[in-house]
């Protein structure tokens, strides 16, 4: 390794986040229209070798440690079982966010691949819940998919789950339950303003002390001892443990003064930051016949502007222009 992606404040990315598709078979709602997106051109998209170069420049020219799969849905991108493998090969840790849906076919290929771990994403396990927030029919799919995944030794497994008034807030004792008893560690996510429909408030979005309220109707919580470093959950013990439950209060709590990560999209962009407002194209470079000397570089000074944090509470702040499902979470 001769160089490291360090911005001007000492944080170094060591934990890289690869978005393989922008395409989904679900359709949240706090993420997509149930009409789906205008997805990226697959011209634009990277194909499996210049992910696969991608990542492993990051790896031995960057300090890279560790590389998570991200979409839209991951699952859905036809080379993913040998983008795992080839990746694994450069010795790094892999792991996948998915909706599952399809994992229970794939689990097995994919920790044979060597995949290390999944972390699977499940607003509510009532069929009809699942339903409206989805908008698709699944439910049994998603419950198969980790079962598999678990079984397939993907694990410790998680499970995130975005929590939304009036629709699921009130199921989250019942979701910890469920998740403690199938042996899933379950994690709330506040909801950032990353959705395609700009439709975010900070009214609207379930807070970490309203999770915390919710889950002491039922439970007793304590601060785990476990230490935290830049994981972006924070972790409680569950009626005195062993079990735990994270909660991701990247909005009311955020953790960007530890931040590791650093993003690359389906079509070949570095994002500092989910917030970033610049990308770096990547795509460009490795289609014009750059060095890898050059496209790590390049990837470098894509470190320099990554700002401080997110900032979501400034009066300036403006949601970026790629949501979401575009981004990779
Ligand atoms: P583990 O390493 O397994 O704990 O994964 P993770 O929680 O870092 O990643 P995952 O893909 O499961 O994401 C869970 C939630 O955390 C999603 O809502 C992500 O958008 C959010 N998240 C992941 N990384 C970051 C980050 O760097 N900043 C912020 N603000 N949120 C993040
Ligand atoms: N804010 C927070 N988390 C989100 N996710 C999707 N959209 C948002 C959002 N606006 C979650 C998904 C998935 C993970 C990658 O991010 O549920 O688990
Ligand atoms: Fe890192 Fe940006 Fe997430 Fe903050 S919001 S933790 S800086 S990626």
């Amino acid at each position: 390794q001769t160089r490291k992606l360090e911005d001007r404040y000492g944080r170094v990315a060591t934990d890289l986040r690869v978005s393989l598709t922008d395409r989904c078979n679900l359709r949240c709602s706090y993420c997509m229209p149930a009409e789906g997106l205008d997805w990226l051109p697959d011209d634009t998209v990277l194909s499996d070798d210049e992910v696969v170069r991608l990542v492993r420049i990051g790896v031995e020219l960057l300090g890279v440690r560790e590389v998570r799969f991200t979409g839209g849905e991951p699952l859905v991108r036809r080379g993913l079982v040998d983008i795992v493998r080839r990746t694994s090969a450069l010795g790094v840790e892999t792991s996948l966010t998915t909706n599952a849906l399809g994992l229970a076919r794939m689990a097995h290929a994919l920790a044979e691949a060597g995949l290390d771990r999944v972390n699977v994403s499940l607003d509510s396990i009532r069929r009809e819940s699942f339903k409206e927030i989805t908008r698709r029919d699944r439910l049994a799919d998603v419950i198969a998919g980790l079962a598999a995944a678990q079984e397939a030794g993907l694990g410790p497994v998680k499970v995130n789950a975005v929590l939304m008034r009036g629709i699921n807030d009130g199921q989250a004792p019942e979701l910890l339950r469920w998740a403690i008893g199938e042996g899933y560690e379950l994690r709330f996510i506040e909801q950032m303003p990353l959705d395609a429909q700009h439709r975010w408030s900070r009214d609207g979005m379930i807070t970490a002390d309203e999770i915390f309220a919710h889950l002491e109707r039922e439970f007793t919580l304590s601060p785990a001892e476990e230490p935290r470093g830049s994981a972006p959950a924070e972790l409680f013990l569950v009626d005195g443990g062993p079990a735990t439950v994270g909660v991701i209060a990247s909005v009311t709590r955020p953790f960007c003064g530890d931040c590791d990560r650093v993003r690359l999209t389906a079509d070949g962009q570095v994002r500092n930051c989910l917030f970033a407002r610049e990308e770096s194209d990547l795509r460009a470079a490795l289609r014009s016949g750059a060095t890898d000397d050059e496209i790590a570089g390049r990837w470098v000074t894509a470190m320099a502007g990554k700002r401080a944090g997110h900032g979501i509470d400034d009066p300036t702040f403006l949601q970026p222009d790629r949501p979401m499902s575009a981004i990779g979470g």
